[in-house]
């Protein structure tokens, strides 16, 4: 049985008083039976370990260096770092850092080597765009994005580490997968870990990001594949994200 997962990603939001009351928040919302992770920008990181990590929240960032060792890489941070304040997951291959910042599926297969050498728990996200999507492409891009790492690191990372499907049309936008279709993609995505190793696909958790709210994350969390969620937007207002976490 896979524990749920709801992991908020803060994107560039917040200012150190925002994230202090927000994390407060949270942790005093805090009910048993899920995991919930916090994923700040990184400068509010330390901060908020060190005053909230011992309160059953954990805590993440939101990309690290592809580089594992220290050196002269201007404005990089390394797993070892995050690792060393004391957070313990990592995003690797966000959309908006392979859109944006050009994070191709080789350099993110280094990243997540990295972080998982640093001891950092990844959470590798995947997904298609708005035109692959329309040209029925979802299940090949998917898949390349997995074959990146697993077929480069191994399939043995997904024992512990984890996959978040978050169609790139549906985020931000308010536009969500229908429950069935978002079911159809994960089982897509386990059968894709299965078929390097079938116990280590039952332990896989997948979650489902993409304008998942209060009133719509119980019917995405009831899937039998859908393992949690990766939240934006939601995530930024207290009640809205613990509402969240409560569905799963
Ligand atoms: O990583 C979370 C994300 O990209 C989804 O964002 O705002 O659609 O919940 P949002």
């Amino acid at each position: 049985m896979r524990k749920k997962l709801v992991a908020g990603n803060w994107k560039m939001h917040g200012s150190r008083k925002m994230a202090d009351g927000l994390v407060r928040e949270i942790v005093e919302g805090l009910e048993d039976g899920v995991d919930v992770l916090v994923i700040p920008p990184m400068v509010y990181l330390a901060d908020l370990v060190h005053k909230y990590g011992d309160r059953g929240l954990g805590f993440g960032a939101q990309t690290i260096s592809e580089h594992p060792e220290q050196g002269a890489f201007t404005g990089e941070i390394s797993g070892s770092m995050v690792r060393d304040v004391g957070a313990k997951w990592t995003l690797v291959g966000h959309s908006e850092r392979r859109q944006y910042y050009h994070e191709t599926d080789a350099l993110l297969s280094r990243k997540f080597r990295t972080a998982c050498d640093a001891g950092l728990t990844p959470i590798y996200c995947v997904g298609e765009t708005q035109e692959e999507h329309e040209a029925g492409k979802a299940e090949e891009v998917i898949g390349r994005q997995l074959g990146a790492v697993i077929d480069v690191y191994g399939v043995e990372a997904f024992r512990t580490g984890v996959i978040a499907y978050e169609p790139v049309w549906a985020i931000g936008t308010g536009l969500t997968a229908t429950p069935d279709k978002v079911q159809k993609i994960h089982a897509f995505i386990r059968s894709q870990v299965a078929k390097k190793d079938v116990n280590i696909s039952l332990l896989t958790r997948v979650l489902y990001g993409g304008s998942v709210k209060p009133a719509n994350a119980a019917d995405l969390f009831a899937q039998p594949d859908v393992d949690g969620g990766l939240i934006g937007g939601a995530a930024l207002v207290a009640s809205d994200f613990l509402e969240i976490c409560a569905a799963a």
